[in-house]
């Protein structure tokens, strides 16, 4: 069978595979999990600080050999499954398939063996990095007295990646001739300690007789007109979101400040989720359809409005979520106009054929709708006008500084 671990699970995968997580050469199961928990060893007494570990959520048995690929579905290992725990997780050994590196500064991305290869012998000073080094001096000192070689280990996990290994590349212009610089996609541990012990057990394993760790990076968000932001209107059919989403728009393009990608439930189910029924998978994968290119407009700064009914709590949480991965805002707009008001207009029709049996699984009548309880703004257009409410979002987003 086929897998496509997650982001992490992937940056481990690929350090199991290159030797830098030495001696480790797959995927921890029980017995190990729970002995570098306790001792921070492996079962058999190795020392080994973090967990590796791979989550499938598909039943599989001991010997079975899984297909691991990238998000591209590009194969990477195989995985022959030693033994899988009731939640899932999945341990046992990896053995690459050979394809070729991709991604921003593959080249750099080297192997243990490969940078020992070109140490010779030579001692080396490691010191990993998550953010810009704001002392050289320490290390150059450090260095000399050692007599060893300058390794820089950008740690490229993840959406700072490429920031991390530009700044060890312009460290390395400051340093002494002969320093080194290797792209490890080490994935950060929630517990400082334990990350920072993983860090030395890595820069072990590429040869490093000492290990300094560069500073902590400061992130500084950008000012929040220039972050991406996500307006997500939620409501029941005809509670007004679409009408409020369009006069945002539209007030917008009239300022002019911001680029606008606009999704409105309707014209979403005639392109993008054409074909989607109004079942609750359906309906789920809809709205994921929505935050994943409301999420890519973010990503660049963008804003994007989106104006589904999304009826379901967990489902506007994953969005929430995929938004935020992308280092961007998310304001939950509830238009929460009350059934009876919403019937009471029936605008399209379609609580009368809803009422009348016609129309299955209509949300509000015979399908559920979950009242969000993490809203931003709460709007009930039942007395109020369009103009209006498009105000009470506008003053929102100004309040935050989304806009000026
Ligand atoms: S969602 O549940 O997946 O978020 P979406 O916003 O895309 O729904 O589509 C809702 C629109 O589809 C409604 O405004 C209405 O015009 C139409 N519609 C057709 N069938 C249904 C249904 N069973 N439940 C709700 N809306 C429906």
């Amino acid at each position: 069978m086929e897998w496509t671990p997650e982001p992490h699970e992937l940056a481990d995968l690929e350090l199991l595979l290159s030797g830098a997580f030495g001696p480790l050469t797959g995927f921890l199961g029980h017995d190990d999990l729970h002995a570098v928990h306790e001792r921070g060893t492996l079962a058999d007494g190795t020392p080994w600080p973090a967990p590796v570990t791979l989550h499938l959520p598909v039943d599989v048995s001991p010997g079975v050999e899984v297909t691991l690929l990238d998000p591209e579905r590009l194969p990477l290992a195989v995985l022959t499954v030693t033994a899988q725990e009731a939640d899932g997780l999945t341990s046992g050994p990896v053995k690459a398939l050979g394809t070729p590196e991709h991604g921003p500064f593959a080249r750099l991305r080297r192997t243990p063996a490969d940078v020992k290869e070109e140490l010779g012998g030579r001692p080396a000073l490691a010191v990993t990095m998550r953010g810009p080094l704001d002392d050289l001096s320490e290390i150059v000192a450090t260095a000399k007295e050692l007599d060893a070689v300058i390794m820089l280990l950008p740690l490229s996990y993840g959406e700072p990646g490429p920031a991390v290994v530009r700044a060890a590349l312009r460290a390395k212009e400051q340093l002494p001739d002969g320093a080194i610089v290797v792209s490890v996609p080490l994935a950060p541990r929630a517990e400082p300690e334990i990350d920072l012990e993983l860090r030395e057990h890595v820069a072990t394993a590429y040869g490093a007789a000492e290990h300094l760790a560069g500073p902590e990076p400061v992130s500084i968000p950008g000012p929040p007109h220039r972050r991406g932001i996500v307006v997500f209107f939620t409501g029941l059919s005809g509670s007004g979101k679409s009408t409020i989403a369009r006069g945002l728009r539209d007030a917008l393009l009239e300022l002019g400040t911001r680029t606008v990608t606009y999704l409105d439930g309707d014209v979403v189910r005639q392109l993008l989720s054409k074909g989607l029924t109004f079942s609750k998978s359906d309906r789920d994968l809809n709205i994921r359809r929505i935050g994943f290119v409301a999420a890519e407009a973010a990503r660049h700064g963008g804003l994007a409005i989106c104006a589904p009914i999304a009826p379901y709590a967990a489902t506007r949480a994953e969005v929430r979520e995929m938004v935020e991965s992308v280092g961007a805002d998310f304001l939950l707009v509830h238009v929460a106009t009350p059934l009876e008001e919403c019937e009471r207009r029936d605008r399209k029709g379609l609580y009368a054929k809803a009422r009348a049996g016609l129309i299955p699984e209509f949300t509000g009548i015979s399908d559920p709708y979950e009242e969000p309880d993490d809203a931003d703004l709460m709007i009930d257009t039942t007395h109020i006008s369009i103009d209006a409410a498009v105000s009470q979002v506008l003053g929102t987003l100004r309040s935050g500084g989304w806009i000026r």
